[in-house]
């Protein structure tokens, strides 16, 4: 069995293209030999990131980025064992909310618009993995 965790939280500063370069760069570099894969949005000035693999090294990783000081606000929203990947492809996919998103998922719309925050996701009982899932098919291996 694999875990599987979903959290939104809130960045510290408004990210460039360039930083969250940097930030995936590291974050790809140290998930691979780890074993642990996702999918890390960025809407709005907030983040969204499924992160899955082993327990121990989820709870590691997840340990390193709640110390993280380019992010706060973390809110967990699932954490949950699963039997395969959502996304087996991506050390850590990426995708970064744009309007083209607005226009083809409209229902997500007036979460896009606030970003990922925890007001607007009340109404996802997945925790929001159907929208990653959605996002997913315009995610890329870099972003
Ligand atoms: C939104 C966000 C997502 C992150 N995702 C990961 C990740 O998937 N894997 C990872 O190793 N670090 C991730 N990091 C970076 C870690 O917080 C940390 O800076 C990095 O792992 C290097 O830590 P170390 O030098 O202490 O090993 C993320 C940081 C932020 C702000």
């Amino acid at each position: 069995m694999l875990t599987q965790v979903i959290y939104i939280s809130s960045a510290t500063y408004p990210f460039t293209d360039d930083d969250l370069k940097a930030l995936l760069a590291v974050a790809r570099r140290k998930n691979e030999p780890l074993g642990l894969t996702g999918l890390l949005l960025y809407a709005n000035g907030t983040f969204m990131q499924l992160l899955e693999g082993p327990a121990s090294a989820v709870d590691a990783c997840m340990a390193k980025i709640g110390r993280d000081p380019r992010h706060t606000g973390i809110n967990m929203l699932v954490r949950t064992e699963v039997e395969e990947r959502e996304f087996a492809e991506w050390s850590m996919g990426f995708h970064r909310v744009g309007p083209e998103d607005c226009e083809r998922l409209p229902g997500y719309a007036p979460v896009f618009e606030t970003g990922f925050r925890e007001d607007s996701l009340t109404r996802m009982s997945d925790g929001g993995l159907a929208l990653l899932q959605a996002l997913a098919r315009d995610s890329a291996a870099h972003p």
